[in-house]
């Protein structure tokens, strides 16, 4: 039965293609604009640690889990959630799995789209020479330039979310798949000649050590206030935040791997594909983390700056470098391609039910996806400006931050648990065994250990640490 199921979407050609589509997805401004930021804000070296153990105990085994739910149910994930629950007996209330997923799916491209806009913006500003040789006093002052401008950074959300559209639209086979193979590849080759960059230029042993020196009593403290006058408390927040991030980063809980499991080949193998999305993912991040913290230390820069840090210390980076007008354009095209590649992902599960189970064209569901995120973007491009202030925040958080927190540490985790538990305790082993199809019992094993006990516990511990239960 499964095994002769296929998708009306479409298949991918190989596994081959597989993996970069979802390397695609999950290598993205996640990478190289949140994992630097949040690791700054959140103290560095215990935090990366927290979230290298997020990616292996949880990411890595809820990811497999994911594509072979995709795969197995080969719909949209709220039609595969549909159907699987049906055929494994189980309540018709694991559907909310898939809704919440398309929720939060909107919740992402909201806010992605506007800091793609960003990328898009310095792309111009790069390759018309507005980055040669600025001090650091001039690249904050145009990232906030830019950012305090409401119209501009309408402008550019716009423009991305055009871009997403288009090639949703086109199908993902056709739209972007070709591009994706040389430029990722063109990204990372980018990202070792920029830690080459930081190797010589920068203040590379202090941000090594930043980036790998584990102070664990930070991990659970939460430090506000300028460096002189540190204000740290205890706090669950930054394990919070390293686990959504764990799950932010390689795309996982809201449906978009379960969307692109579908289009799997059946003889493909789970497991490997896996380890390799994870392992390119993980390397992205910690080479953008290389290529970016030794330039906010030479150059004076707070790694605590919040969501600019990316954009200010490549723009000084750019700025002082032999040719820096090329790469910097070259290096922002490639980050608006990641940030494209990743946006198509989130939309793909809306759209996709649209298609399977209402029937509309891929064009209107694409368009009216699009709309609707472009529509609640507003408020996150306002939320640096004109709704920036106390009296448009709850609890101490724009519409932009609260956004992000509440889909990246709450709904993709939570997203993360339900799965584990349907593919653990509502399917059961049958299912796992008949689609991972692992030669070696004891690896099986063991992942089926971390998926029933290690993965839905790590997630349920770290949501109750976060509001103060232990
Ligand atoms: N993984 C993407 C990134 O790191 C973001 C993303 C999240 C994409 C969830 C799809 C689903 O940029």
């Amino acid at each position: 039965m499964a095994d002769q199921r296929v998708s009306v979407h479409g298949m991918w050609s190989s596994r081959a293609v597989f993996i970069m589509a979802a390397v695609g997805s999950a290598v993205g401004l996640g990478n190289i604009w949140k994992f630097p930021y949040i690791t700054g804000e959140y103290g560095g070296g215990a935090f990366v640690v927290v979230y290298l153990l997020c990616i292996a105990l949880i990411g890595i085994p809820v990811m497999m889990a994911e594509i072979l739910l995709g795969r197995r149910g080969r719909s949209s994930p709220i039609g595969t959630m549909q159907r699987l629950a049906r055929e494994e007996n189980a309540s018709n209330a694991w559907v909310l799995l898939g809704y919440g997923g398309v929720v939060a799916g909107f919740l992402i491209l909201s806010f992605y789209s506007v800091i793609a806009g960003w990328a898009l913006a310095y792309v111009f500003q790069a390759a018309s020479g507005g980055l040669n040789g600025i001090s650091a006093e001039g690249a904050e002052g145009l990232f906030g330039g830019l950012v305090g401008s409401p119209g501009q950074l309408l402008l550019w959300h716009s423009l991305f979310m055009l871009m997403t559209v288009a090639v949703v639209a086109r199908g993902v086979r056709h739209g972007l798949e070709r591009a994706i193979t040389i430029l990722m590849p063109a990204l990372f080759v980018m990202l070792v000649i920029m830690v080459g960059y930081a190797y010589v230029e920068g203040d590379f042993a202090r941000g090594a050590a930043f980036l790998f020196n584990t102070d664990f009593a930070k991990v659970f403290q939460l430090c506000t206030g300028p460096a002189e006058a540190l204000d740290c408390s205890f706090s669950g927040e930054p394990l919070l935040v390293a686990m959504g991030h764990a799950f932010f980063t390689l795309s996982l809980g809201m449906g978009a791997i379960m969307a692109y499991g579908a289009y799997v080949p059946e003889r493909a193998s789970i497991t490997g594909a896996t380890i390799t999305i994870a392992a390119a993912d993980t390397l992205v991040a910690l080479l953008a983390g290389l290529a970016i913290f030794p330039i906010v230390f030479a150059s004076g820069l707070e790694p605590s700056s919040g969501p600019g840090l990316i954009f200010q210390s490549l723009a000084i980076a750019f700025g002082g470098m032999p040719g820096g007008q090329w790469f910097g354009t070259i290096f922002f095209v490639l980050l608006v391609f990641a940030a494209w590649s990743s946006s198509i992902s989130l939309v793909e599960p809306a759209v996709a039910w649209l298609v399977d189970t209402r029937g509309w064209r891929r064009g209107s569901a694409a368009l009216l996806i699009g709309l609707t995120a472009w529509t609640l973007g507003i408020g996150s491009a306002l939320s640096f400006n004109l709704w920036s202030g106390p009296e448009y925040q709850l609890f101490g958080k724009t519409l932009f931050d609260l956004k992000d927190f509440l889909a990246s540490n709450i709904m993709l985790p939570l997203g993360g648990l339900f799965i584990s538990l349907f593919v653990a305790y509502s399917a059961g082993r049958h299912m796992a065994l008949d689609e991972l199809s692992i030669q070696r019992q004891h690896l099986f094993n063991l992942w089926w250990f971390v998926i029933r006990y290690i993965a839905p516990l790590g997630i349920v511990v770290v949501f109750l640490n976060s509001i103060g239960v232990f």
